[in-house]
């Protein structure tokens, strides 16, 4: 049994908290830390079993008994507490982003260096059960050789233009995800990036410095070139779909309904919206993204996504950024 501390018990530490408890194998959460938990978090983490709850995480980096370390506190503080929770001899599982800044997330390479904890980074959308089938259509050889990867990636819900200016912006907050996604199905990194990209959603997430709607192309090692789309505001809900189109045919994944029936009438043919938001599309790929991790730590084998994977989609977003600026392709 891998013992567990969780710090933050925000949106996605709920989420992780809900999943460990109902449906990770070989886990249990002894510690759920966060400095603002108000009383009713406290009560539903004590509703989901024996867990003490503390405002400060350093009493989970400070318990011998705690195994690991999964780190759902806001972005700004993931790569302070990875090295603190590394140098502790905690396994850690940090939510993406780990940060920002390319130095901080150096700072987490170089602690990861002097020791032999596992650290695994939440890209989840590869532990997706549509995604991960398009993969293995990919590394089967169903489609050939690929040529064209293409990510669509669009939001139900613009977020505040208050959370748009501490986000980082739109590339390293939400494109991010596609990022990783565009490495996965590609199996290598990309050399060349361009981006066109506008502020057609909402005039306020302009003026606090970000765009909402952008077309990203890349070139990836391979040769393969991939394109993502995204936009803060699907009118139809949240789109999530994806496509390798190679040599030999091509494998795509739709949206998830919460049905697949279509009703066809007088007046035409319609079928259920996709999902809300990621909390609904996703929750799967929460459950197994922690099974992986925990897996990793049991068996001694190296995690699936590792501190590398956390700091290359961030380079990309940060390239990203800058061929928006400079209206140019830049290279990786
Ligand atoms: N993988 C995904 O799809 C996904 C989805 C949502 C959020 N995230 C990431 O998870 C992180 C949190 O996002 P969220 O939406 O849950 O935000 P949130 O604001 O709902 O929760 C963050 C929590 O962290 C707490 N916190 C802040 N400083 C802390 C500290 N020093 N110690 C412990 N807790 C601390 C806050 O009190 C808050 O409760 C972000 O980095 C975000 O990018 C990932």
């Amino acid at each position: 049994m891998v013992k567990v501390g969780i710090i933050g018990a925000g949106r996605i530490g709920k989420v992780h908290i809900e999943s460990i408890c109902t449906g990770v194998r070989n886990a249990q959460i002894v510690t759920v830390a966060d400095p603002y938990m108000t009383e009713e978090t406290a009560a539903w983490i004590r509703s989901m079993g024996d867990i003490h709850v503390t405002k400060d995480y350093k009493e989970i980096l400070g318990d011998a008994d705690i195994d690991a370390v999964i780190i759902c506190s806001s972005t700004d503080t993931h790569s302070i507490i990875s090295v603190e929770a590394i140098e502790a001899g905690k396994h850690v599982f940090c939510e993406k982003p780990i940060d920002h800044d390319i130095d901080k997330i150096n700072k987490v390479i170089e602690a990861l260096k002097k020791t032999n904890v596992k650290y695994q980074v939440g890209f989840n959308r590869r532990f997706d059960h549509n995604f991960k089938t398009v993969k293995e259509a990919v590394v089967g050889g169903k489609i050939g050789t690929p040529h064209i990867i293409k990510v669509t990636s669009r939001d139900p819900e613009p977020p505040s233009p208050e959370y748009a200016k501490v986000s980082g912006g739109m590339f390293l907050d939400m494109t991010i995800h596609d990022f990783d996604m565009v490495r996965y199905l590609a199996g290598c990194d990309a050399v060349e990036i361009y981006v066109q990209a506008a502020v057609l959603v909402d005039e306020k997430i302009g003026e606090a410095g970000d765009v909402a709607t952008a077309v990203i192309t890349l070139k990836m090692e391979n040769g393969a070139i991939a394109i993502i789309d995204n936009s803060r505001k699907a009118a139809y809900g949240y789109d999530q779909r994806v496509e390798v189109f190679g040599s030999g045919g091509m494998a795509a994944a739709s949206n998830d309904s919460p049905s697949t029936v279509v009703i066809s009438d007088s007046q035409g043919v319609t079928g259920e919206k996709p999902l809300y938001f990621f909390l609904e599309r996703y929750m799967g790929s929460f459950r197994e993204e922690m099974n992986q991790f925990i897996q990793a730590i049991e068996e001694d084998t190296d995690t699936p996504l590792g501190v590398m994977d956390g700091l290359k989609p961030v380079l990309m977003g940060l390239a990203a950024k800058k061929s928006m600026e400079e209206h140019r392709p830049v290279a990786l």
